[in-house]
């Protein structure tokens, strides 16, 4: 599977990339970055310097600055960090972004390849909307639109109503469920219970080299935040859930229907679910253990990756 991943790492996004670059059927064209978890300079210093580490060597992108029609929240520096990474300071990358920005290196890439890019959307979607005003072709060069953000049927995450990542950018969140393309909407309702728990982070990072105390501290910090904040043991796994189900679609429940997006008064940002057969599967629910052991055991394989090949 070609993806391109919008992200804005971000603890969760850190871990999407981490199981992206080690599963064997993930092929990354491309990273293009959004303001969201940080600001969009401090996503795309994070996400070069997270592919440099992982040795994922794929172009980056940097994005919008801010929503199409409204102010930018301020970054959830509780639950991320002041630099996206928890409590570590900020990341230098050897590398810069590319020439193109998101926008436009969305429309090139999957023009390039017609129906074959699947887009995973990790933050507001700004760049993806920014994309579908600048070429009317784009929504139809695109394979499918795997979103993770949206609280359907369960309270929101930045409001009771509304999940941060619609919240961040409501218009363009309204204009990306409301195009022509496949979308896959993979929310709240599924993520909140896909908890992962320290002993599984240590378990995980024990395998990962050099790169197992970074992911530790990182999910650590996490982790502290959901026991302080939801009295939970365990940190939810929202990016990485999106990514799993297009990969193991049979682990959740769909239903098809069309999302609307609330852009304005209290419900801001809140989205709903339009039944009937529409371009949009939504995820409603998900077997939460086996996708847990799916992350965990992918993950475990990025230790392969980075050994030389033998024989
Ligand atoms: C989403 O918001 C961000 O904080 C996370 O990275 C995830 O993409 C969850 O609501
Ligand atoms: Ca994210």
């Amino acid at each position: 599977m070609k993806l391109i991943i919008d992200t804005d790492p971000g603890i969760d996004d850190a871990f999407a990339l981490l199981y992206a670059h080690s599963h064997p059927d993930v092929e990354v064209n491309g990273i293009t970055t959004i303001y969201g978890n940080v600001e969009v300079d401090v996503a795309t210093r994070n996400a070069l310097w997270l592919a440099e580490q992982l040795g994922l060597d794929v172009p980056v992108s940097r994005g919008a600055a801010k929503p199409l029609a409204i102010e930018k929240a301020p970054s959830p520096e509780a639950i991320h960090g002041a630099c996206g990474f928890g409590p570590l300071p900020m990341r230098t990358p050897k590398a810069a972004a590319g020439a193109l920005d998101a926008a436009d290196f969305l429309i090139e890439s999957c023009g390039a390849a017609p129906g074959e890019i699947t887009i995973l959307a990790l933050g507001p979607l700004t760049n993806l909307a920014t994309a579908l005003k600048r070429d009317a072709g784009f929504a139809a060069s695109v394979r499918e639109v795997c979103i993770m953000g949206g609280a359907l049927f369960c309270p929101g995450n930045v409001t009771s109503l509304a999940e941060a990542n619609i919240f961040g950018d409501p218009h363009a969140a309204a204009a990306v469920y409301a195009a022509h393309w496949p979308i896959r909407s993979v929310g709240l309702d599924v993520t909140d219970s896909i908890l992962v728990t320290s002993g599984q982070i240590i378990g995980l990072a024990t395998s990962l080299g050099p790169l197992g105390p970074f992911f530790n501290t990182i999910a650590s910090f996490y982790v502290d935040f959901y026991r302080r904040d939801r009295g939970v043991q365990g940190a939810a796994l929202h990016d990485p859930a999106a990514l799993i189900s297009l990969l193991h679609p049979e682990l959740f429940t769909f239903t098809r229907g069309k999302v609307l997006v609330d852009t304005d008064g209290p419900s801001i940002g809140r989205t709903r679910l339009e039944r009937g057969s529409e371009n949009t599967l939504c995820a409603v629910s998900c077997d939460t253990s086996a996708l847990v052991k799916e992350f965990l055991q992918v993950c475990k394989r990025f230790s392969a990756l980075a050994e030389p090949a033998k024989g």
